[in-house]
């Protein structure tokens, strides 16, 4: 039977970092949730779609769902809509600014919560790590092993800045602060749910906090 690990958590908790590398180690394949909602977001923008109309956001569900592609190999990095390489785009302040619009339509949710339960389900490596905000509680309440990353707000954007090195420090932490605050009207990925193991990284470093994941997934 595939393995399946959910981690959960805000914005720089180093959820999608940590997770990534322990699906290398393990040989398994690495799911980021959060790129379907940043490319969703980056698609309505492109259309000129008024990403505030929930209806407007929905009609873009079947192009988006028969075009999105994303890399499942921890080792590769790429993410498509249709014909479009969105790798890169889709990191855009902008986008991470919108992101949320799109993330609070229901039925966006529903499309792309059936698209990760597929992903999950089956793959070509014995297992699969999958990165999020609503994977523990919503989309694999049944999962192998449930994580919530956690670490102090300070902390969390602090490391958001150092990923955004140039960019104004204060806009990046308002840019955290505030879709932590829309995101978490959505899903709870502040408080652990019954049998949800909570990883805090806000002393650990890197390695540190790769090895505390490993222990919780191989405990
Ligand atoms: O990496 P970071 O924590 O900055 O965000 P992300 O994982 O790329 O997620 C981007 C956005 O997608 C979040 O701010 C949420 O609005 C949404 N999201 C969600 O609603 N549910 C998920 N399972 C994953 C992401």
């Amino acid at each position: 039977r595939r393995t399946v690990v959910v981690v959960d958590g805000p914005s720089g908790s180093g959820k999608s970092t940590v997770s990534r590398s322990v699906a290398e180690r393990l040989g398994f394949e690495f799911l980021d949730t959060g790129a379907a909602y940043r490319s969703l977001a980056w698609l309505g923008t492109v259309r000129g779609t008024d990403l505030d109309d929930a209806d407007a956001v929905t009609a873009l569900l079947p192009e988006f769902v028969a075009g999105y592609a994303i890399a499942l190999r921890p080792g590769e990095r790429w993410v498509r809509v249709g014909d479009h390489d969105v790798t890169t785009a889709i990191r855009a302040t902008a986008i991470s600014a919108a992101v949320s619009k799109v993330a609070r339509v229901q039925a966006v949710r529903d499309a792309v919560n059936a698209l990760f339960r597929r992903l999950l389900a089956d793959g070509a490596a014995p297992g699969v790590v999958a990165e999020g905000r609503d994977l523990t509680t919503v989309v694999a309440p049944d999962a192998t092993v449930r994580i919530l990353m956690t670490a102090d707000e300070s902390v969390r954007i602090a490391r958001r800045s150092a990923e955004k090195a140039g960019e104004d420090a204060a806009r990046v932490a308002a840019t955290v602060t505030e879709r932590d605050a829309a995101d978490s009207k959505v899903v709870d990925f502040l408080h652990a749910a019954d049998g949800v193991h909570v990883l805090d990284s806000t002393h650990l470093d890197l390695p540190q906090t790769v090895q505390a994941m490993m222990d919780l997934i191989t405990a």
